[in-house]
């Protein structure tokens, strides 16, 4: 695989060759082929989708549709019907917290891990407010490793939901999602996984991993900002209300009521981001083109070579996985003496692009006694040399902020 050769395929990386981006947890950049793909759209087939009855709104649909289809094939969905889009993952947990969290009793337990994402907290705090549930966690040890026993540990009769990441956002350490939904479905509970770490960097099947709900954004698989995906089991999308109300989610409307239209449009209201849709589609092909097994290898690749030379620098201290294949390409950590906040604008100076704070997971900070950390995290078009120009960096923190050494 020629990966200089792939790395143009990105417009802003061909453009900004002084940037060294390695925030891909946060975002990821875009192939030109994904934004000629939303350009496309607007340009040949730009109509309302699933309204018009005319030759351009048909296209439209149609190219909404097979986008779908892309999405159910990229996740091997039973079917497309099981397929929602939404903006983000957040956007997708707060649809299956929201509708199948109604469905929730006094008393009924969720569980969550202390990994999350504030995406995949808040909405079941949001649930068990407002359903009486109660909300429970699964702790990790401090490499943030969850075991078996610790799930079966948080599990009881009343285990109604298990929402959980596969990929930490923090410290890309991976959950054994297929075991762990295995314990939950034997205690009779729902699986939720929060797939927005892995979708990018691994094969995901749901089927597989027998899930129930599984949630990513489109923004960090190389796809535009502002879509995402709800995969669900279609015998629970069935049964749950809709969460959005308005038009084109309804079947019959009256003064009083209305009635819902079929699986997956209960659940998406108002004009779609068809453009988006089509973007995710390109950005899916785009992936299956360089080959997922290619992608895994080359980010482990890089990660083996970020992890030697982060362990390098002195007074730095990495969080998670003791060894370099823990890290999905995800590498947080602290610098004696520095601000995490400090240290990024420093690299910032440097061109080097990570993320500094809480990175929205201040449960798991607070677990592991770290208010905030920076974290660099990688893409398969990122190189030795921007980890290189990150080290190197890193090592004139100290000295820039007035310690001796
Ligand atoms: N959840 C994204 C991150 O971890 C935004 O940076």
């Amino acid at each position: 695989m020629n990966w200089k050769e792939i790395r143009r395929d990105f417009p802003l990386l061909t453009q900004h060759p002084d940037i060294a981006y390695l925030d891909n947890a946060a975002t990821t950049q875009k192939p030109a082929r994904v934004l000629e793909a939303c350009r496309d759209f607007y340009e040949e087939r730009n109509a309302n989708p699933l309204r018009g009855l005319y030759d351009l709104s048909q296209r439209a649909t149609e190219a909404y549709e097979q986008a779908r289809e892309t999405v159910a094939g990229f996740v091997n969905a039973h079917s497309a019907e099981e397929i929602v889009f939404t903006r983000n993952a957040t956007e997708s947990l707060n649809l299956v917290a929201f509708s199948y969290g109604s469905t929730l009793r006094p008393g009924d337990e969720i569980l969550v891990s202390v990994l999350e994402h504030h995406s995949n907290l808040i909405p079941w705090q949001q649930a068990a407010a407002r359903t009486g549930a109660v909300l429970k966690f699964i702790p990790c040890d401090p490499e943030g490793r969850i075991t078996e026993a610790d799930v079966r540990s948080a599990l009881t009769e009343r285990t109604r939901v298990v929402a959980m990441t596969q990929v930490s956002n923090v410290l890309g350490v991976e959950n054994d999602i297929r075991r762990f939904a295995r314990l939950a479905h034997e205690a009779g509970a729902v699986f939720v996984c929060d797939g927005a770490q892995s979708v990018p960097h691994l094969p995901v099947d749901v089927q597989a991993l027998d899930v129930d709900f599984l949630a990513f954004s489109g923004h960090k698989v190389y796809a535009p900002m502002g879509i995402g995906v709800l995969y669900g089991r279609q015998e629970l999308l069935d049964r749950m209300p809709p969460f959005l109300t308005g038009g084109e989610m309804i079947e019959y409307v009256t003064r009083e009521s209305a009635t819902w239209a079929e699986l997956p449009h209960k659940f998406e209201a108002g004009t779609v981001n068809a453009s988006g849709a089509v973007g995710l589609a390109a950005a899916i092909d785009y992936c299956r083109e360089i080959g997922l097994e290619q992608i895994v290898e080359r980010e482990n690749a890089l990660s083996r070579v970020a992890f030697e030379a982060l362990s390098a620098v002195p007074h730095l201290r990495l969080l998670g996985a003791k060894e370099a294949e823990g890290h999905h390409g995800i590498f947080t950590f602290t610098l004696e003496g520095a601000h995490p906040h400090d240290i990024a604008e420093i690299l910032s100076a440097d061109g080097v692009c990570v993320r500094a704070g809480h990175h929205c997971a201040q449960v798991l900070m607070a677990h592991l006694g770290t208010p905030s950390t920076a974290r660099a995290s990688l893409s398969f078009y990122n190189t030795e040399e921007e980890i290189g120009r990150l080290a190197e960096s890193l090592r004139t923190v100290r000295r820039r902020l007035g310690y001796a050494e």
